[in-house]
């Protein structure tokens, strides 16, 4: 069993790699999704990647909350096979950058195929909360992270804070 898990900070290394697909679906994988899960929902997450806990696999969870009820979807190597023309700006925060909250521009709707835990083969649709987690946490498994996406005026105004968020990160 694992422990409570540590969410890392922005600029630790292991945000910025890119992960692996995941090739074995054993109970170490379920363990780590339900520790993810109890991560996100400790923190007051809405979403969480496997790198953000150190982990370089591509899997994420998301618990949209609100209509969607506490349904927490776990994807496994997620891969869009649609993404709407259509796009829009949303205020977005991550756990990996606490205090942090920037407007990110992304498409509306989208379809992703990914694997459960047991490997098998979804699909699913959205265009609300979800679709908008889904994007943020697949960005994390290419070692991308939502302040990438602001201006560059919007990231100098972020500065100061990025940089205090980086000394904490080495400093742990
Ligand atoms: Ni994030």
């Amino acid at each position: 069993m694992r422990d409570e898990l540590e969410i890392l900070l922005y600029g630790d290394a292991g945000l910025r790699r890119k992960s692996e697909p995941v090739d074995t679906f054993d109970d170490p994988l379920r363990e780590l999704a339900d520790a993810m899960t109890r991560a996100m929902i400790r923190e007051n997450g809405i979403g969480l990647a496997a790198p953000q806990v150190g982990v370089a696999r591509r899997m994420l969870v998301a618990q949209p909350g609100g209509s969607h009820g506490i349904k927490v979807y776990t994807l496994v190597n997620p891969e869009f096979t649609f993404l709407s023309r259509e796009r829009d700006s949303f205020h977005e925060g991550c756990l990996s950058l606490p205090d942090i909250l920037a407007d990110v521009d992304r498409p509306v709707r989208l379809t992703v195929r990914y694997q459960d835990l047991d490997g098998n083969e979804q699909e699913l649709e959205d265009d609300g909360l979800l679709a908008r987690i889904i994007q943020h946490e697949a960005d994390h498994l290419e070692g991308i992270l939502f302040v990438d996406h602001i201006s560059m005026l919007r990231r100098k105004l972020l500065a100061k804070k990025l940089r205090a968020l980086s000394k904490l990160a080495r400093g742990n």
